[in-house]
Order: C-alpha cells, then structure tokens, then sequence
C-alpha cells in the first residue's frame, strides 16, 4: 500500500473571482478539475488510498467524488476527505490529514501541494527518500525567478541546507532551486507535528527538521514544473496539458483544442494553442480564441479576440470584444465592443456596459 496526502485547502485567493464558488483545484484544467489530474498522476505511481486535505469550500470536493468515475470506488484509488474546520495551514493541514492514514511509522508518505502540475518521477521520489534513509525527501526544480517560492539550498549529497520561505531581501536570493511542492516524509515525523494548532511546513517544520539535524533530502527534477496559482499560469497548465506538454492520465490525446460536451462552435471561428472550450459553451462566426479557458455554458460573441484568457461558467462576451490576459468571473455580462487587457478582472455576475472598457488595467 502506498500513502499520499493532496493539500487542497487554500483559498486561491491569486484566482479570484474564480474562487468565489469554487476552490483552485476543482476548478476545470483540460476538461476536469485540476485534482482529478493529480489524483490520476498519484495512482499511476502506485498511490492506493490518497487523502484530500480539505478546508476552503469543503462541500465541493465530497459533491464531486461523490458522483464521479474517475476516481470513484472502483477507480483503483480510494479517494477519502479531511476537513478542518479552521484552516490549519500546510503542516498543520499533513498532522490533521494523517488520522485517516494507514501506513506504519516507518513507512513513507507522499505529500503534494494541490496546485502544482509536474512531470515529475514520483515513484524515483519515493525510492530515493527510502534509499537515502531520509526523514522528508522534497522535489526541487529551478526557476529564473525564486522570489514567490521556497527557496531550498543543497549541498552535493543532495542534502537540504537552509529553507527560506518567499525570501524578503536580496541576501536570502542563496539559490535558483525552490519547492516544488511535493514531499515524501517518513509518517513518524509527520506524527511529531503539532495537532490542533495551525503550522506552516515551509516556515516551521523544515527549518526546524534542519535545526534538529535530521536528514531532509532534495531532489532536483528538470522536468515540467507550474504552480497554477495565478490566472496567467493556471492558462498555461490548462494550454501545456490540452497540448501534450505536461503530462496526465486524464488526457490521452494530445490536441490544438479541445472542446467538451455540447460546445457549439461556429465553423468560421478559429480555436487554437490548446483552448479549451467548455461543456455546452458557444463560439460565434468568426471568433478567434487563442491559449484560453473557456468554462462551461459561457458564451463568446461573434468576431471576439480571446487571448490567453479565464472565461469563467456562464459568463458571457458579447459581439466584438477583445479580451487578453485576463479573468470573467463566472456569469459576468461583457456587453460589445469592450476591449480588456493585461489583468483586467471582471467580477462574477458583474455586468459591462457596452464599450465601457477600452483600456487596460495598469492605465
Ligand atoms: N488543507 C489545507 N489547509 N491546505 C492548505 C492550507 C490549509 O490551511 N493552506 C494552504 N493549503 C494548500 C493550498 O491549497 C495549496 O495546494 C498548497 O497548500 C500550497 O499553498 P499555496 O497557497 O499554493 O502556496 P504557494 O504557492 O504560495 O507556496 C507553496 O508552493 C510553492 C510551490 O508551488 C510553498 O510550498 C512554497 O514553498 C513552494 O515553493
Ligand atoms: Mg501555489
């Protein structure tokens, strides 16, 4: 039997107004909710019983597992809920989670942040943590910009030396390598954890595993790496995975688009760089949707430019509008011939006027 919690609490806040109704990661990546696919990645790596850490909008992962094949019963996964009742943050979340663990002191437990997409060897993880004789084993990659993450030194035998959660000043910049938000730790010290209290692993845990001398081992992946969590990276894992760059058992066919259930599109509107359009959504004539998310039953006029773009359910854009880098919240009205750019945020059932907008949000 192998193990895994999926930390799935956070609020997404970077994400709004998306979050509003839904948490990050049930919100739809390629065609299904974004845990689905790293659920499916767990299983492929012979996790058989995963817990979801849930706190923000609890109700909405029970709901979908309820009624889902994916990863229901006979998924080859069981698939079981924790709820804190106040968020307990990240290590606090792993501590409350692992009551519903099976696995002995010694055994290894894979943990995963729920908004990371990886083409990472989770099994070679694993192997290495055990081979290593670690207490945490975490997966590092490197980015040309640390500042937002967890930056984790190593030395040459892949031992972590520091760990320095979203580095204020200059001087703490020690690396290029970061967390890459996924763990293998020995249960015994997740157990060692504080219970009913709320504990940062990255601000906590860590140093305090380094201070004690105990063994943390980084393994840095080259591979595909994308933290989701802002409107601009969550298109691009949604585009990299419709395309075939990032890897997950819930896309077998690597495609320009994809367009689900019910979505009618006009022949004369053009989808491309991996759009997804949603399940009983509309494109008009003439339409051009290049890089984008388009939730189910939104609606796209004819002749819009969408580019790299969250069109969120139900919302609708009416004819002649361009929208670029930018989010519509979930039943929002975009009237004609408005032009949003460069983070514009429309809030959920907010209604725009036509030309109302024709400037874009940094102006
Ligand atoms: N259950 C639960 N409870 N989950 C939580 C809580 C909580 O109180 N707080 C956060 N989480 C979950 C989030 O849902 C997310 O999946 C994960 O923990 C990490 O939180 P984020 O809010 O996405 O953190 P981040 O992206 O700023 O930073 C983290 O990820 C980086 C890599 O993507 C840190 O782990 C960094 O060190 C790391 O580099
Ligand atoms: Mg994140």
């Amino acid at each position: 039997m192998r193990e895994a919690i999926l930390l799935v609490g956070g609020q997404g806040t970077r994400l709004r107004p998306l979050t509003i109704n839904t948490p990050k990661p049930m919100l739809p990546v390629a065609g299904v909710p974004f845990t689905v696919h790293q659920i499916l990645r767990a299983r492929e790596a012979g996790v058989t019983r995963l817990v979801l850490a849930t706190s923000y909008k609890a109700d909405v992962f029970a709901s979908f597992l309820a009624d889902s094949a994916l990863v229901g019963p006979d998924s080859g996964i069981e698939v079981v809920i924790a709820t804190e009742e106040v968020p307990l943050g990240t290590g606090g979340a792993i501590r409350f989670a692992s009551a519903m663990l099976e696995s002995g002191p010694d055994e290894p437990v894979l943990v995963f942040n729920g908004d990371v997409l990886t083409g990472l060897d989770i099994d070679g993880l694993v192997n290495y943590h055990q081979d290593s004789q670690s207490d945490v084993t975490l997966y590092l990659t490197r980015v040309d910009d640390p500042r937002a993450y967890g930056l984790v030194p190593t030395n040459e035998a892949g031992e972590v030396l520091q760990f320095l959660e979203k580095p204020q000043t200059p001087e703490e910049i020690v690396t290029d390598q970061i967390n890459a938000g996924c763990y293998v730790f020995t249960r015994n010290v997740i157990d060692s954890i504080p219970a009913d209290r709320a504990v940062s692993v990255e601000r906590e845990t860590f140093p305090q595993l380094l201070e004690a001398n105990r063994r943390v081992s980084g393994v840095v992946d080259p591979g595909y790496w994308l933290d989701l969590g802002t409107p601009l990276a969550f298109v691009q894992g949604s585009v990299d995975l419709v395309r075939g760059f990032a890897p997950s058992p819930a896309v077998t066919t690597p495609s320009h688009y994809l367009a689900l259930l019910g979505a009618e599109i006009s022949r004369s509107a053009e989808l491309s760089n991996g759009t997804t359009i949603g399940a009983q959504a509309q494109v008009g004539a003439g339409a051009v949707i290049d890089g984008c998310v388009v939730f189910d039953g939104a609606v796209i006029g004819d002749r819009c430019r969408i580019r790299n773009s969250i069109i969120g359910a139900g919302a609708v854009i009416e004819n002649d509008c361009t929208v670029e880098g930018s989010v519509v919240g979930d039943g929002a009205r975009v009237g004609a011939h408005n032009e949003l750019r460069d983070g514009v945020r429309v809030w959920a059932n907010a209604v725009i006027p036509e030309l109302a907008i024709r400037f874009s949000a940094d102006q």
